[in-house]
């Protein structure tokens, strides 16, 4: 198995809820290292940016309007597989279709407000890494 790294982010939704030790804590007992980290929040403008992919979709302007309502907590996981690894803890983007016992079955109440962002493929977190930690 390689070692990747992959985006990892709590939302406004997760912070709010007080499950950011529990979820740290999900991706460490699956053996991630948590290799980054940092709580801010975003601008309309940067949510916008980081999420450019989805612009042309309809619920866009609320993703960017909820995603800069609060802060967030942004990391860098590193591990064996992390991109699937981190998806498979995180669970489906749709609460109501996630397995149980994952992050956003457990936690979330619906598909804007799901808790948990993290890369979806090797190219996204490539993109997404750098955009919160140019450094690395
Ligand atoms: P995330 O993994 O952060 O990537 C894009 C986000 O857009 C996704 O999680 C959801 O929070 C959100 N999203 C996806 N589909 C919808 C939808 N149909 N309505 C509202 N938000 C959505």
């Amino acid at each position: 198995m390689k070692s990747e790294r992959t985006l990892s982010i709590i939302k406004p939704d997760g912070v709010e809820k007080s499950v950011i030790g529990d979820v740290v804590s999900r991706f460490e007992k699956a053996g991630m290292k948590v290799v980054a980290m940092t709580m801010l929040t975003m601008t309309d403008e940067q949510a916008g940016g980081f999420y450019a992919v989805h612009q042309e979709r309809p619920f866009f302007g609320e993703l960017k309007e909820y995603m800069s309502s609060g802060p967030v907590v942004v990391m860098v996981l590193e591990g064996p597989d992390a991109i699937d690894a981190n998806r498979k803890i995180m669970g489906a983007t749709d609460p109501a279709q996630a397995e149980p016992g994952t992050i956003r079955a457990d936690h979330a109440e619906s598909i804007e407000r799901n808790i948990v962002h993290g890369s979806d493929s090797p190219e996204s977190a490539s993109f997404e890494i750098p955009y919160f930690f140019p450094e690395l």
